[in-house]
């Protein structure tokens, strides 16, 4: 061998030690809430995971805890069955891992990438139910306030929750007031607005009670909603853009009522066209 094809031959090797190295390169990817990140509990939690099982973990933030960006392995999210933009694809139920801020957060794997990122990501989402990953979520403090708790145990605090509103009245008011821009349901079917969550969609996810409760301070609702002897009247130099809507809380009561007794959408289901 010349001399000359030494420099050659060691590009080669590194480049050969390079592309085993880069195929070994073992990461997923984790959609989360932003509170999760916001604490530090994030950085708390994945180095833990990483060190034991050579994984590593990237992280995008969900927008809105409803709606999850495509391309993640494995979702950590206040929504139980989180949806995917476009396609209403529901890959399944997620599991309670851990509770804080009101939230049970569940964990999902999604199975959207293929591969053996399906394999890390079960991997991960074993590993956070395991007893050390539960564990772990009850060491997190802050300023020695603990943070999170472990989920797996909260599950069962899941009891079935009561209203005691006129449902029939409820009924009566969502399609007279809500109708405007929600599906109801099918009395109103063609009348929402296509833009708008349809109440069977809203009911799916876990927190819909605390949701309808304070909707009035959910946008877009604001602007145009007035509670009695709750909400501030508008301001006069933002009056209500639409004709306003008022209620009694009463009338609230009546539309969780309502609300509690309708069925989720299905949307699990293949979608069906007509
Ligand atoms: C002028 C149109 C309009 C009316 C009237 C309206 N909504 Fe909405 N509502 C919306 C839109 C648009 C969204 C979706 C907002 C978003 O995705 O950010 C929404 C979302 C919601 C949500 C989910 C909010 C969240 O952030 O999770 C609830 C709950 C809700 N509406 C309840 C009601 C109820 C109850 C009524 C009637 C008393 C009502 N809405 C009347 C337009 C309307």
């Amino acid at each position: 061998m010349r001399l000359g094809s030494w420099p050659t031959l060691y590009l080669f090797l590194l480049l050969l030690f390079a592309a085993e190295g880069k195929a070994q390169e073992r990461s997923i990817t984790l959609a989360a809430s932003p509170v999760l990140q916001d604490t530090g509990f994030l950085k708390f939690l994945l180095p833990r995971f990483s060190l034991k099982h050579s994984i590593r973990v990237n992280v995008t933030l969900l927008q809105n805890d409803a709606v999850v960006a495509g391309g993640a392995d494995v979702v950590l999210t206040s929504v139980r069955r989180p949806m995917y933009p476009g396609a209403l694809e529901i890959v399944g139920s997620g599991k309670p891992a851990l509770s804080g801020f009101e939230q049970t957060f569940y964990v999902l794997e999604t199975g959207q990438r293929g591969g053996a990122t399906i394999k890390h990501a079960a991997r991960f989402s074993k590993w956070l139910l395991s007893e050390t990953g539960q564990r772990m979520i009850g060491d997190y403090t802050v300023e020695d306030q603990r943070v999170f708790t472990a989920g797996a145990a909260t599950d069962t605090q899941e009891t079935e929750i009561v209203f005691n509103g006129d449902a029939a009245v409820g009924e009566r008011l969502s399609l007279q007031h809500c109708g405007r821009c929600h599906v109801v349901s099918e009395k109103n079917r063609m009348n929402g607005l296509g833009s708008t969550p349809s109440f069977a969609l809203l009911r799916t996810f876990i927190d819909w009670d605390r949701r309808f409760e304070a909707f009035f301070t959910l946008n877009p609702h604001p602007a145009f909603t007035q509670i009695d002897g709750i909400t501030e009247p508008f301001d006069i130099s933002h009056p209500s853009p639409i004709s306003p809507l008022q209620l009694t809380l009463d009338d609230l009561g009546a539309i969780l009522a309502y609300v509690a007794k309708l069925e989720p959408a299905d949307l699990g289901a293949p979608i069906r066209h007509q």
